[in-house]
């Protein structure tokens, strides 16, 4: 039977640690946050990283732009939040609407200010070795909570299931730097069985209902479920077979509480270090 990874206690004590450090400031870190369109998902993800970040204590500004908004509106908002000294950290909810490409917007956005490190320059310091300014969250927040439960990365297979510049991608780069052997299987891997049978660190990042089943895993892996699917019944889940799946990993974080709060508390980890790196120029 599988330890349980506690992403929701471990997110809580991150968030208390920002917490006791932002009271000692004299000033507030600013994170804005902006969301185009109605998606009920990305709506309800935005709303809990307002409440984290109020919880925080730094000032958080949410931009709702209605779903008809234009490049040009977007790209002056961006520049607004660039060339105002409150804001620290900008991020520019994902999914777009249909009609607006992220590329036009994710490299306008202040590389020192850009809290997911999804700009190019951010991407290409994970790419080459050197740090960036801010770390992808949900990559950083998987990171953590293997080292929390003590779970080796080097010299072990990790296997990513997704290829998302947000997940699949700076992950693999977390993992490779911190000497992994990685292997990033997607929609046309053949024989995934095969593969995810030799992870000793097994990550699924699909959003599909019972992507990783127990035939899937190796005795003793440690499994991370990065999915969020609403079921039929409305009821929040993984991409992983949770109940059958524990039973031969070592290791496996549930949904909800597992990566998902983990991703909120390196938002607000992130925040808080451009925060210091804006106040270290003034
Ligand atoms: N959509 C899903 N996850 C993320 C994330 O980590 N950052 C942004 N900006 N959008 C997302």
């Amino acid at each position: 039977m599988a330890i349980i990874m506690d992403g929701k206690a471990l997110s809580n004590q991150i968030i208390e640690n920002i917490k006791d450090k932002v009271s000692n400031l004299d000033t507030k870190p600013g994170l804005a946050v902006i969301l185009v369109g109605e998606a009920p998902a990305s709506a309800v993800y935005v709303k809990n990283k307002e409440k984290q970040a109020l919880n925080a204590g730094f000032h958080s500004f949410i931009h709702k732009l209605p779903e008809n908004t234009t490049k040009e509106e977007l790209l002056s908002l961006i520049e607004k939040l660039n060339n105002d000294n409150d804001i620290d950290g900008i991020l520019l909810q994902l999914p777009l609407p249909k009609r607006l490409s992220a590329y036009d917007f994710l490299d306008k956005i202040d590389p020192k200010k850009d809290v997911d490190g999804f700009h190019p320059i951010n991407s290409g310091k994970l790419i080459t070795g050197e740090t960036p300014y801010a770390l992808a969250c949900t990559p950083k927040g998987i990171i953590r909570i293997l080292d929390e439960y003590k779970i080796p990365i080097s010299g072990k297979n990790a296997v990513i299931i997704g290829r998302s510049n947000i997940v699949g991608k700076p992950l693999s780069m977390l993992l490779l730097n911190r000497n992994a052997t990685v292997t990033i299987a997607h929609s046309k891997t053949k024989n995934l069985p095969d593969i995810t049978k030799n992870a000793d660190i097994l990550i699924s990042a699909t959003g599909k209902e019972n992507m990783v089943t127990k035939d899937m895993v190796k005795n003793g892996a440690a499994v991370i479920d990065v999915g969020i699917i609403r079921d039929n019944s409305g009821k929040l889940r993984g991409d992983v077979d949770f109940d059958n799946v524990k039973e031969i990993a070592g290791h496996i974080t549930p949904v909800p509480g597992g990566i998902g709060p983990m991703t909120i508390a390196s938002l607000m980890e992130n925040t808080l270090e451009l925060y210091n790196l804006h106040k270290a120029k003034l």
